[in-house]
């Protein structure tokens, strides 16, 4: 007999999160340096120029509004009444997808992505995720035995590599009949990119193709958490119309998430949406995601599923919400505008930019340069596998000249 306590699949688990401990060290500098020394970079939260924490007014007035029962009750387990049909509404906008469409309110996009991964991919299958990734993905997989496995985000040109998309599908079917593919979409953690409406095209056409077979099972998951800062909503929500008659053997789900379209992070709140060609399917979907609700959180905070309904039900609210993250999104394009301006004079190689909270920049050292831009200047970012990942999300504009130099620098040794 060994002698954990915890059961062994349990064993060894570890959290390591590479964010929330350089976060807490960048903290421990600001009180020992002055904040005015420091550039924060690591977490996916935005600040405004002043530094401070940027909330909506306008979700903090709803929210205030709210009675207690709209915050306290519980929620029924696939979300309070309308809430599906509002985060539809709110997800898709104009271009709602032609098929048959359902959702389940999830606590953030991390639930809603946990339910796909669990639901349809077996214990020891693996799921396919772009090798500049987002962490949590493989923790969330391996939490239950689901593994994770990369292929090539990038070409050498730093374009939407597709071949290697195209040949890690074709191998993992070879493996096993059912398979889940994840694009986290637009303006991608961690580098910012976003795929255009040729490349979806492309991409869907593939998988049309291979949906031939249909002793094979497709799950397109896309994981919009940045979506509303990619550019105008309406605009960005563009590609979802491609997604409609699809086989039935494809079935696409969408992780969304409150936590940056409403700047409400701490309240839990997303929803995983279906869109399937078939009702069945559908069916299944509603199902098996409620079941899972029911098991792992018993159902989702109600005060942030009330707020939602009550924004989106409402054109004037979500209008003021709409200037406001519009704001906060010109206040990032103008940081990234400067740091892009100046890698580029330099000849810093980063990943493809489009828009978003984050860019990196491709390196062989990432631990040791990150390291170092903490010693030599006070720089904490968040070192990836692949890269130096900068949340321009959290850095005033007032520190953003010199970064590209500075990271240059420490990686020229
Ligand atoms: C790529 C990506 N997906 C999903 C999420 C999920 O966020 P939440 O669970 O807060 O909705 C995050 C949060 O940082 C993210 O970066």
């Amino acid at each position: 007999m060994d002698n954990l306590m915890t059961a062994q699949h349990a064993a060894g688990k570890v959290l390591v999160d590479p964010v929330f401990s350089v976060v807490k060290a960048a903290k421990d500098a600001a009180e020992k340096y002055g904040m005015e020394k420091v550039v924060n970079a690591t977490a996916g939260t935005i600040y405004d120029d002043q530094e401070r924490f940027s909330t909506f007014s306008t979700v903090a007035d709803v929210m205030n509004d709210l009675s207690p029962a709209q915050m306290m009750n519980y929620a029924p387990i696939d979300g309070i009444p309308g809430y599906g049909e509002a985060a539809i509404k709110f997800v898709f906008g104009d271009s709602r997808p032609d098929s048959y469409l359902s959702a389940v309110a999830t606590p953030g996009g991390t639930g809603a992505l946990r339910h796909v991964f669990f639901n349809y991919a077996d214990e020891g299958e693996t799921i396919l995720i772009p090798d500049w990734f987002w962490g949590p993905y493989r923790i969330i997989a391996g939490e239950f035995k689901r593994n994770v496995d990369t292929y090539q985000l990038f070409t050498k040109e730093n374009n939407f590599n597709i071949e290697s998309l195209q040949q890690k599908v074709l191998q993992m079917l070879k493996k096993q009949d059912r398979l889940v593919v994840l694009f986290n979409n637009p303006a991608h953690n961690p580098t910012g990119f976003s795929l255009n409406e040729e490349e979806w095209k492309a991409t869907l056409e593939f998988f049309r193709d291979v949906a031939k077979d249909k002793s094979k099972h497709i799950v397109l998951l896309l994981d919009v958490a940045y979506m509303d800062y990619a550019g105008e909503p309406d605009k960005v929500r563009e590609f979802f119309s491609l997604f409609g008659g699809l086989p039935e053997n494809i079935l696409v789900n969408v992780a969304f998430s409150m936590s940056k379209a409403f700047l409400a992070y701490g309240m839990r709140c997303g929803a995983l949406i279906a869109i399937s060609s078939s009702d069945k399917v559908i069916e299944e979907f509603q199902e098996a995601a409620s079941y899972s609700n029911r098991a792992n959180w018993s159902n989702v905070p109600r005060l942030p599923q009330e707020l939602f309904v009550t924004l989106t039900n409402d054109s004037g609210l979500i209008e003021r919400v709409n200037r406001e993250r519009q704001q906060l999104r010109r206040m990032i394009e103008a940081r990234a505008a400067i740091f892009t301006k100046e890698a580029k004079q330099l000849g810093l190689d980063f990943c493809p930019y489009t828009a978003g909270f984050f860019i990196s920049i491709p390196s062989d050292n990432p631990q040791e340069q990150a390291k170092k831009l903490q010693e030599q200047y006070n720089i904490f970012l968040v070192p990836l596998k692949k890269g130096l990942r900068y949340a321009i999300c959290s850095i005033p504009i007032s520190k953003i000249s010199g970064l590209a130099q500075k990271t240059k620098q420490v990686m020229e040794g």
